[in-house]
């Protein structure tokens, strides 16, 4: 398998995690390079589901090294349980996890501060996971923030962790919030670091000889392409580069080294927290919600559901340069009559067949629909293209069609063997 970046084509949890699990046999090397534990990546291995949220997949791939990319932010207590969750499942981390030593921590000011913030925005609130990734990544540019490698040198840790707290608690009176006790935080947060010490390296480096020994790597993209810092739905958006680009900056690997980068979409569209979804829907959230589907990972939250946004999914083609598409979640939809894919976007009177990046502009755009016949099917236990009704197949195919790249892989549930390639 040639060097593999995979993005999420929508909002987030398009499936991500279910197709890098697939992907991960090809790969040798599995890589995270942005966001946090706002990320919530569901797998099955036969009936044991695993949420990651910090760990890349591959971890549950005997053999496989993963590494945790410098443009990831690092909550260490949150990693630690996570690597003990997967210990009790009989994962071992230890000699296959690389934790970046420039990878900025999250620290529990920047969580208090993310909650603080979002109350105060009252109604105009991001609806963030509150795990601090704002904060954390805003003291990555306002360059104070602490990286794995001080954490991991009891002194200076200790010296810079007394001074953060000191001033994050003059900010937190300012918001009436409780102020932080340095010593607990210190306590806690230097038992974390003993703890990952040995899974600290120079990860740059290490990615750097896997490609000069001609390893495949697999980038395992976080949230998606509208969450994205630049490119996403701002201010309704994560902090981090979600987008392809963002996989090398966030890792030292460089463009030239990408081969490939493969999209995920679902069959329909999802979001959690608020901003716009031109789409969304309450008929068909309502019925995904009754199938039990559609709650968030990380945060349980149901998600907002709409119909398939192709000017949307266009769009994200064009800012990853996607090559691939897989597309998951399409037993979702097998009980519909008729399904609706929007086409393009009316705002005043004009077509708009792009995705406008003005907020505003984009709440005032009222979806074009097309409409496509449902296939009124159970097809979680098709097992090849072939075999899905010819109307699944007719819809997938016009999905391909307006989004503009490649329709590679179909997925029709979680588990590993609910995957067809075309
Ligand atoms: P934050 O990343 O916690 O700051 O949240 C910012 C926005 O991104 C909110 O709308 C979250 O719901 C959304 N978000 C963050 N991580 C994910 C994810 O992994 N999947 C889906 N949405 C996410
Ligand atoms: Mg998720």
């Amino acid at each position: 398998m040639a060097n593999t970046i995979l993005v999420g084509a929508q909002w987030g949890d398009e499936g991500k995690g279910k197709i890098i699990d697939v992907l991960t046999e090809e790969a040798d090397v599995i890589v995270r390079s942005q966001g946090g534990n706002n990320a919530g990546h569901t797998v099955f291995v036969g009936k044991q589901k695993y949420v990651l949220h910090l760990v890349p997949s591959g971890i549950l791939h005997r053999g496989k090294r993963c590494v945790i990319g410098n443009g990831v932010v690092v909550d260490p207590i949150s990693l630690v349980e996570e690597i003990e969750g997967l210990r009790k499942l009989g994962v071992k981390a230890r000699g296959r996890l690389f934790l970046s030593e420039t990878a900025h921590l999250v620290l529990p000011y920047h969580r208090e501060l993310d909650a603080q913030r979002e109350v105060l925005k009252g109604r105009q609130k991001i609806g963030t996971t509150k795990r601090g990734i704002g904060p954390a990544y805003g003291d990555k540019a306002a360059r104070v923030g602490l990286r794995v490698i001080d954490l991991v040198q009891p002194q200076r840790f200790e010296d810079k962790l007394r001074q953060r707290i000191k001033e994050n608690n003059g900010v937190l009176k300012a918001f009436g919030a409780k102020p932080l006790s340095f010593a607990r935080v210190h306590a806690a947060y230097r038992a974390a670091g003993d703890y990952l010490k040995p899974f600290v390296s120079n990860t740059v480096t290490l990615l750097h000889q896997a490609c000069l020994r001609g390893e495949s790597i697999l980038f395992e993209g976080a949230q998606g392409t509208f969450l994205d810092i630049d490119h996403g739905t701002y201010p309704y958006v994560t902090s981090s580069n979600t987008t392809a680009g963002g996989a090398c900056t966030g890792s030292g690997v460089p463009p030239h080294r990408i081969d490939r980068v493969v999209g995920v979409m679902k069959a329909y569209t999802t979001r959690v927290g608020e901003g716009p979804l031109p789409t969304e829907n309450a008929e068909i959230a309502d019925m995904l919600h009754a199938m039990g589907r559609e709650f968030g990972a990380t945060t349980g939250r149901p998600r907002r559901c709409g119909w398939f946004d192709s000017v949307a999914t266009r769009h994200a083609a064009m800012v990853n340069g996607i090559d691939d598409l897989a597309v998951t979640n399409i037993d979702g939809l097998d009980a519909l009559e008729t399904i609706k894919v929007c086409i393009g976007y009316r705002l005043g009177g004009k077509r708009y067949d792009y995705f406008p990046s003005d907020l505003e502009a984009l709440s005032g755009c009222v979806p074009i629909y097309a409409e496509f016949p449902g296939w009124r099917t159970p097809t979680s236990t098709i097992k090849s293209w072939k075999k899905l009704p010819a109307a699944c197949r007719a819809y997938l195919k016009a999905l391909e069609d307006l989004t503009g790249a490649r329709l590679a892989i179909a997925s029709v549930g979680p588990a590993r063997d609910q995957t067809m390639f075309l």
